[in-house]
């Protein structure tokens, strides 16, 4: 193997790179994955980092504890300046390292586990066909992301922590505020502000009567913030994570999912010929679109050698998870969708110690969709040219702006 042009002097790569084609990761990450070691990149702000895009590489980079997750440790990469601005927040565990991180983790980690959420199956199914049959006593045509996936992965979420359903439209908003990475700093940091304003209030609420209650929140409550495990404070912001991660994510996976099936109808004829495949195509629709596809920032505690590469003390590291899950090396004509694949070892929800809590969740809600949306709707089409369906370019989670259908 050759050594990377980029990664000894000048000239540096400029990142993010935009896409070539919305729908797959920017041929310049293969190119990369041709070099030994990483490659130094230019952010917004001038300042560098290292990018590793290898699938290897960046499993690595992600199972290893010297490298940091905690933006307000020197030398933390920067994405753009609304990014910052999230970033510069009350931190959530997902900002944390171990061993404080694992101290708010292990407070949920029952409540994710495959198990329970097994058991969550038949209400995930529930509603997830109520909300079916009330798209479809409307009639077409409908526009998945808000019509459907939004208001289903919304209404798991918030029956998980009984946040009340009219508030539903509002969190929404705010999470989609927040993910924005084109925009001022105030719109992220206000969006922030309201989310964290409305679930002090929803969780002092909640503190007067958790004991005779059910929910998420008040198990919480009652289980580590009585006993002085959790603050007040700590549980507002571990539910604004919870209720942000828990929706907006799975319903973009599951808009850029229906794209690809009906872009693919010989995969969709597949998995409705074969419905064992599933499993396996949910899995592969999460490799392919890596949606949180600038996932992860790092930066080194100390001087760490990794793939060959010294990386120092202070220097920012990216751990491309969406190189990794399109390196060939892994897998086999990685820019193709085929639910035939065995993609189990993606790394969509990421890798090491901050991989995905939720990951359990994602899969039971994707798998009630694909496991019912093209059976319930079998003359489902796109109700616009498929040149007309644009993805979500200036957001850090990638998805659909809108995905008009037809039946
Ligand atoms: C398709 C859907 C989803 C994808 C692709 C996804 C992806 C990810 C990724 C890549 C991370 C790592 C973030 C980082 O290192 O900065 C993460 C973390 C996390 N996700 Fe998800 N996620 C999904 C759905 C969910 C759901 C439904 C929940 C439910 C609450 C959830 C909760 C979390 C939490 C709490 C973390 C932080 C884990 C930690 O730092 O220990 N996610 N997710």
């Amino acid at each position: 193997m050759s050594q990377c042009p980029f990664s000894s002097e000048a000239p540096r790569a400029p990142f993010p790179i935009a896409r070539q084609c919305p729908f797959v990761p920017p041929q310049e990450y293969r190119e990369f994955q041709q070099y030994d070691g990483p490659v130094k990149v230019r952010m917004w702000d001038g300042r560098e980092a290292w990018l590793f895009t290898r699938y290897d590489d960046v499993r690595a980079v992600l199972s290893d504890n010297r490298f940091s997750g905690d933006p307000s440790v020197t030398g933390f990469p920067s994405l753009s300046e609304a990014r910052n601005a999230v970033l510069g927040l009350e931190p959530a565990f997902i900002r944390m390292d171990p061993p404080q991180h694992g101290h708010f983790r292990r407070m949920l980690t029952k409540e994710f586990m495959v198990k329970k959420i097994a058991a969550m199956q038949p209400m995930i199914a529930t509603i997830f066909n109520r909300l079916l049959d009330e798209l479809i006593a409307k009639g077409p045509p409908a526009n998945l992301v808000n019509d459907l996936f939004l208001p289903f992965t919304s209404e798991v979420i918030a029956s998980l922590l009984d946040v009340p359903r009219e508030d539903h439209g509002f969190f929404q908003e705010q999470s989609r505020l927040k993910v924005l990475l084109d925009v001022g700093p105030e719109v992220p940091r206000e969006a922030s502000a309201r989310m964290l304003a409305y679930l002090d209030a929803l969780i002092t609420e909640r503190e007067k009567d958790a004991e005779q209650r059910s929910d998420l929140l008040s198990r919480l409550i009652v289980g580590q913030v009585r006993p002085g495990h959790l603050s007040h404070r700590e549980l507002v912001v571990m539910a604004d994570l919870l209720l942000m991660a828990g929706h907006e994510t799975t319903a973009n996976q599951m808009a850029l999912g229906v794209y690809s099936f009906l872009t693919h109808p010989d995969q969709l004829a597949r998995l409705r010929a074969e419905p064992d495949l599933l499993r396996n195509a949910v899995e592969e629709m999460l490799r392919f679109h890596t949606i949180v596809h600038f996932n992860a920032f790092r930066v080194a505690r100390e001087d760490v050698e990794v793939a060959g590469q010294l990386v120092r003390r202070g220097e920012g590291v990216i751990a491309l998870i969406a190189g990794a899950n399109h390196d060939a090396r892994a897998f086999p004509a990685p820019d193709s969708f085929d639910i035939t694949r065995k993609a189990d070892h993606h790394v969509a929800f990421s890798y090491g110690v901050h991989q995905c809590l939720g990951q359990p969740l994602a899969r039971a809600e994707l798998q009630v969709v694909f496991g019912t949306l093209f059976e319930r709707l079998r003359e489902l089409q796109f109700a616009v040219s498929v040149d007309e369906i644009r993805t979500k370019g200036d957001h850090f989670v990638q998805g659909l702006q809108r995905l008009p259908v037809t039946w």
